[in-house]
């Protein structure tokens, strides 16, 4: 039978890795994109998978693509809440927009999601849902108040919702990437970004496949007892 995966974000960047590597796994992935339609049909060209255009911050949209997705497809076995945007600047000088967009994009869109997914990986009693986080979200970064705060919220929200959901085979995990090669980290003042890796014990950014395997493994059905959990991948950068 075929099994569904449902990437956020999952045309570009680390998304992308992940539905590469869940397709591989023997997935039908179905990605979704929010603005860039040359990436998406890339993606399409490329994998031969869907991939769907709607907000992931807003709830209507979210509970409409979730149902086209459900029957075009069949029920989604995996979610991956990978979308998310920075709007870095110093809490000083910050619009409040960049404090919502970022809140509202990264965090209010695990609930979206997982709001409407989770309630028929119950019914089935299995599930997979893997929640990408950051590094930043367990340390703080300058600059990224929004962002470090809604991806410590995403922290919270896996491990109360792996305890809601533990009793019906479904397993809630995040996995916090360092810095990772992808337009996100390329778009940072190059001088920023050379400081940062100055700070990695390895050396070097991390590519996105290194975040994709490790979804895979979460993904999986041997990972079962695997649940709440808070999986770092940062090259040593941050050792909690
Ligand atoms: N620690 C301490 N001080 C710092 C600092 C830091 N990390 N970064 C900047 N400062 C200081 C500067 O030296 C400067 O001080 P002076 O005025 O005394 O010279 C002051 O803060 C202001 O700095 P800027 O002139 O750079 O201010 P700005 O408003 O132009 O830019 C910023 C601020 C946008 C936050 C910029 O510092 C920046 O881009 N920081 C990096 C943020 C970052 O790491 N983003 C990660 C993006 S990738 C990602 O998010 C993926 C992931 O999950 C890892």
């Amino acid at each position: 039978m075929k099994k569904i995966a449902l990437v956020t974000g999952g045309t570009r960047g680390i998304g992308h890795a992940i539905s590469l590597g869940l397709r591989k796994d023997g997935y039908e992935v179905v990605a979704t994109y929010h603005g860039n339609e040359e990436a998406a049909q890339k993606f399409r060209d490329e994998t031969g998978c869907d991939a769907v255009k709607f907000d992931v911050a807003n709830y209507q949209e979210c509970e409409k693509a979730v149902q086209q997705i459900e029957s075009a497809h069949g029920p989604v076995e995996v979610l991956v809440n990978n979308a998310g945007i920075t709007k870095d600047g110093m809490l000083h000088k910050m619009p409040e927009e960049n404090w919502h967009a970022v809140i509202e994009t990264n965090l209010t869109s695990c609930f979206n999601m997982c709001r409407l997914i989770v309630p028929g990986m119950r019914e089935r009693n299995y599930g997979r849902i893997v929640n990408i986080s950051s590094i930043n979200g367990q340390k703080g970064q300058f600059g990224q108040t929004n962002y470090s705060a809604a991806k410590a919220g995403m922290l919270g929200f896996t491990k109360a919702l792996a305890m809601e959901v533990a009793a019906k085979g479904v397993t809630v995990n995040a996995i916090c990437p360092g810095y990772i090669e992808t337009d996100m980290t390329t778009n940072m003042k190059q001088e920023v970004l050379d400081s940062i890796i100055r700070q990695i014990p390895v050396t070097r950014m991390g590519q996105p496949e290194e975040i994709a395997d490790l979804v895979c493994f979460l993904a999986s059905p041997n990972a079962a007892f695997i649940t709440g959990a808070t999986v770092a991948a940062n090259g040593g950068q941050y050792m909690a």
